[in-house]
């Protein structure tokens, strides 16, 4: 008898636990002032559904450099609104003749969509250096696993245009030919490191603007 008189007392204490677990959060759009900190961004108090939206992929970008391309990103850092979600987006203009270079994005798997032109695409794996290129035209997709070097290069008489997908709001990147040449490493440290002479060692810091 004692213990059923006890009974709504421990319910209340087994049912409170999992009533507060219950409190599910919908989001937490990033807030970005305060800064990332090893746990994330700390949630916005006050959100509207402009932290859900963005349109800075909407325009072109310049692809006059070296590469003929530019990247437009909506990582978290653009588009607070994808913080927690385990997603984000880019655009990639690639001009008549440019190379998206050797890169990888430590933190997201990729998939790319095109939206105009002709590309060819290619990722590599890294148990045997195997090569997966597929040419790929408007309306096609190709997906590049995370971490993975890869590329694409526009091989049609128009500028090409991708929508990009990544499984991470902040996918990372990181371009081979910069991380080499685009920083201090000394230049007979790069001959040893490329099997490269000296001179083309010079000539690739040059024109990525690393220091001799
Ligand atoms: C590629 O970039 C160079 C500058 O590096 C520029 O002169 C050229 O017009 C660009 N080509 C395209 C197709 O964007």
């Amino acid at each position: 008898m004692a213990n059923l008189m006890l009974l709504p007392v421990i319910l209340s204490f087994l049912i409170l636990p999992f009533s507060a677990m219950a409190l599910t959060q919908d989001f937490c759009v990033a807030d970005l002032p305060r800064g990332d900190t090893p746990a994330g961004y700390p949630c916005k108090a006050h959100v509207s559904a402009d932290d859900f939206y963005y349109n800075g992929l909407a325009v072109a970008g310049n692809t006059n450099n070296l590469f003929n391309i530019t990247g437009t990103t909506a990582f978290v850092n653009q588009f607070p609104g994808v913080n927690g979600l385990g997603i984000s987006a880019a655009r990639a203009d690639i001009g008549v003749g440019g190379v998206v270079p050797l890169h990888t994005h430590p933190a997201a798997t990729e998939l790319i969509f095109v939206t105009q032109g002709t590309i060819v695409a290619a990722f590599i794996s890294s148990d045997s250096n195997t090569v997966y290129s597929k040419t790929l035209n408007k309306g096609d997709i190709m997906v590049f696993p995370q971490g993975l070097l890869h590329y694409q290069y526009n091989i049609g008489a128009l500028p090409a245009v991708l929508l990009v997908a990544f499984s991470g709001p902040n996918p990372g990147l990181q371009i081979t030919v910069s991380a080499l040449f685009a920083n201090n490493i000394p230049s007979d440290v790069l001959q040893k490191l490329t099997f490269l002479d000296d001179a083309q060692v010079k000539k690739y810091k040059s024109m990525l603007g690393g220091t001799a």
